[in-house]
């Protein structure tokens, strides 16, 4: 409601700008105590205890520094990142567009963050706090040894984070998605299991990777093969896409990643894509063009044990994440289900 007031002036203001006055308002309220939701939106994967199943996109909080006002405001989990060893800069800006007319956004950000030194000491600072908090993972751009970067964030944010994500599916680091190839993947996630070991043994957090939409059947098949095999705890599936369906905003020809509305039909096939290459047999988290609980729940139907949004928040509000979770116990109820987890993959 209040949202719907101050949304105008917001949008009168660049898109980055106005990200960083949404951060700044979050860290500066007062700390709120997560809501209450019906029992059955509690579930449990990867062994983990979610509060509820809609949890905030990688990308939002870079740099970790509001994961526990997201939780306040709702979401059953806060994935903050994607964070790379080292600060950079990003790209060029102006770097994010909001596609107003789409209900969509386009980015080019380039994995901007303040690096994992301050990022450690953030996350530091909560331990011990409740609520699942992930850590999204990426490498530099000028890294001669990305995949080193990816264990040396596995080794550094092991001990801090619920689950790790492993991110390898932002098109705005040029090479970065080749490291879905098979080969490059399997040594990878090697790498990234070994650090973590060397730092967790065998209680360290569970390893999700981070998927693009714009994949070929063979690398579904082939990543859906590896993540069993190599026991990760979820896929998360997807990241933005490269490719533009159809757009009218004036925006529409900026390069980038782009994400909202328009991906929300990519992402959702993708979905299925990877359900049927897992048989069930690993996780999914569904995101991507995800606003309503009516697409959060054909999400979870389709196979996602959890989902994850950002773009609609952006149009939607802070409000969104409650609004969800209780158009889910309505839906839930609708059609017969007495959790969310009884519901996965049942269409
Ligand atoms: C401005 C912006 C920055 C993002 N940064 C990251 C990032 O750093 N790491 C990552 O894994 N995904 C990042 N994403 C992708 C989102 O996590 C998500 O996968 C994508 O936006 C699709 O979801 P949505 O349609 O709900 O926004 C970013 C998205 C946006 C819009």
């Amino acid at each position: 409601m209040i949202y719907t007031l101050v949304r105008p002036a917001l949008f009168r203001i660049d898109a980055e700008k106005a990200h960083g006055l949404a951060l700044k308002a979050l860290k500066h309220a007062p700390a709120r105590k997560a809501p209450g939701f019906a029992a059955g939106l509690a579930t449990r994967v990867a062994g983990i205890e979610f509060a509820n199943p809609v949890g905030m996109a990688a990308g939002f909080d870079k740099d970790g520094e509001v994961p526990d006002a997201l939780l306040g405001l709702g979401f059953g989990f806060a994935e903050v990142g994607s964070i790379t060893p080292l600060p950079q800069s990003g790209n060029p800006k102006p770097r994010l567009f909001r596609l107003v007319e789409d209900r969509a956004v386009i980015n080019r950000m380039g994995f901007n963050n303040g690096g994992a030194q301050a990022a450690v000491e953030r996350l530091e600072a909560r331990l011990g706090r409740p609520g699942v908090v992930g850590i999204n993972i990426g490498a530099n751009k000028d890294s001669v040894d990305r995949v080193a970067d990816y264990a040396t964030m596995a080794r550094l944010m092991a001990p801090l984070a619920s689950y790790l994500a492993v991110n390898i599916s932002s098109p705005n680091t040029p090479g970065l998605r080749a490291l879905q190839d098979e080969s490059a993947l399997t040594g990878l996630l090697d790498s990234v299991i070994e650090a973590r070991g060397a730092v967790c043994g065998a209680d360290g957090p569970p390893i999700f990777l981070k998927v693009a939409p714009d994949l070929e059947p063979a690398d579904i098949d082939a990543i859906a093969r590896i993540a069993i095999d190599r026991k990760l705890g979820a896929l998360i599936v997807s990241n933005t896409t490269i490719s533009r369906p159809p757009l009218s905003s004036p925006h529409a020809g900026e390069s980038g990643g782009l994400s909202g509305a328009p991906l929300r039909d990519l992402a959702q096939q993708r979905l299925r894509d990877f359900r049927k290459a897992t048989g069930g047999a690993m996780p999914l988290v569904g995101v991507g063009g995800i606003a309503t609980a009516e697409d959060a729940w054909a999400r979870i139907r389709a196979g996602a044990s959890l989902v994850q949004l950002y773009s609609a928040m952006v149009y939607e509000g802070p409000g969104i994440a409650k609004a969800i979770c209780k158009g889910l116990e309505r839906l839930m109820k609708r059609d017969g289900f007495a959790t969310v987890a009884e519901a996965v993959g049942t269409t």
